[in-house]
């Protein structure tokens, strides 16, 4: 049996499409179910529920083989887990955002702060420019930073734009692309490779078709 880790959240919908599209049962887990385990009908796989920053922990630790999350949420934990495939959902970007006005008086100066649900990332990030800055950890509208003067940037991720456009912030430095990308467990990898090699080649197939379409 594979264990399969899933970020429960935005990701979650588009991940149980591509999966049923490889002709894996996955009814059982849409819907307003509060089950965090099930099974498939055959006992072939199993499939975790677990928060998205969660997924790298699962998967480190062996508890489930096979993990589905955001690369924000891998760079930010940098566990030692094998990145298999980019499965191109949920596109989005990492960014340093805040007011305009921030762009022409300098990004960063001697006391920035930055708030960030995304502390590992920002400190990397700004360290490879060679600047320091005071990371102000949240956990969620980390918008909220700059508009009521908690800090005087963001890093975090930007997909529409809707939500920086609609509180007068807008993205001041990309840091880089993020999509969900399928990641696998070091011993499981060896231990169950016929079993996690199908499920990743069916995908690779699947997203090749989808690319050749468009
Ligand atoms: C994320 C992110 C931004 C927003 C970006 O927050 O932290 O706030 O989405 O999306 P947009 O560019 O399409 O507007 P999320 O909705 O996950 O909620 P949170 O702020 O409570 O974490």
């Amino acid at each position: 049996m594979i264990t399969i880790a899933l970020a429960k959240g935005r990701l979650a919908d588009q991940t149980l499409d591509l999966l049923e599209q490889l002709g894996i049962d996955c009814r059982e887990l849409r819907g307003d179910s509060r089950k965090l385990i099930f099974t498939t009908d055959d006992g072939s796989i199993r499939f975790i529920m677990v928060k998205p920053s969660d997924v790298p922990a699962y998967v480190e630790y062996g508890t489930a083989d096979i993990g589905i999350a955001g690369k924000d949420t891998l760079l930010e934990e940098g566990r030692p887990l094998y990145e298999m495939l980019d499965l191109k959902l949920g596109c989005c970007r990492l960014a340093v955002a805040g007011f305009a006005d921030r762009k022409n008086s300098g990004i960063t100066n001697s006391h920035t702060r930055v708030a960030t649900k995304y502390p590992n990332i920002t400190r990397n990030y700004f360290a490879g420019k060679g600047e320091t800055v005071e990371i102000i950890k949240l956990n969620g509208s980390v918008e909220l930073g700059p508009l009521t003067g908690l800090s005087d940037v963001i890093v975090d991720i930007v997909e529409s734009g809707r939500t920086l456009a609609e509180n007068g912030l807008e993205v001041l430095e990309e840091i880089g692309p993020v999509s969900a990308r399928l990641v696998v467990n070091q011993v499981s990898l060896k231990t169950k490779r016929d079993e996690i090699k199908r499920i990743i080649d069916g995908l690779r197939e699947l997203l090749e078709g989808e690319a050749n379409d468009s």
